[in-house]
């Protein structure tokens, strides 16, 4: 399927929930109010692929990832690691959560696939 679906209401606050996508897991993430403040305050210049999280999220309550680690594709867990955000446990990168890569050996950040928001609280990624 080259999009889907999803209603955001199923998703609670402080969840990421795991989708399948293009034969990929799809994080969607319902960012906490502390998440949000503490990803919107990250020096850009202590990154190691500077991305601000506003330029990662459209709404900053929602961060959609691709779950692939930009090491060597393996899924990060969620809510584990050193910066509230991911970990991967094959060589252990953690992600922040924006999703962005701030310790371990993956070059970049988790990838952010292309989505809006559509009316009645519809997601729809692709
Ligand atoms: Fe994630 Fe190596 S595949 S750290």
């Amino acid at each position: 399927l080259a999009k889907i679906e999803i209603k955001l209401s199923d998703i609670p606050e402080g969840k990421n929930v795991v989708f399948q996508w293009r034969g990929k897991p799809l994080f969607v993430r319902h960012r906490t109010p502390e998440e949000i403040k503490t990803e919107q305050s990250v020096d850009l210049a202590s990154l190691r692929d500077p991305q601000a999280d506003s330029d990662r999220t459209k709404d900053p309550k929602w961060l959609i990832l691709l779950g692939v680690c930009t090491h060597l594709g393996c899924v990060p867990i969620a809510n584990v690691g050193e910066f509230g955000g991911y970990y991967c446990p094959c060589h252990g990168s953690h992600y922040d959560a924006s999703g962005r890569i701030r310790k371990g050996p993956a070059p970049l950040n988790l990838e952010v696939p292309q989505h809006e928001f559509m009316e009645g609280g519809i997601l729809v990624v692709g």
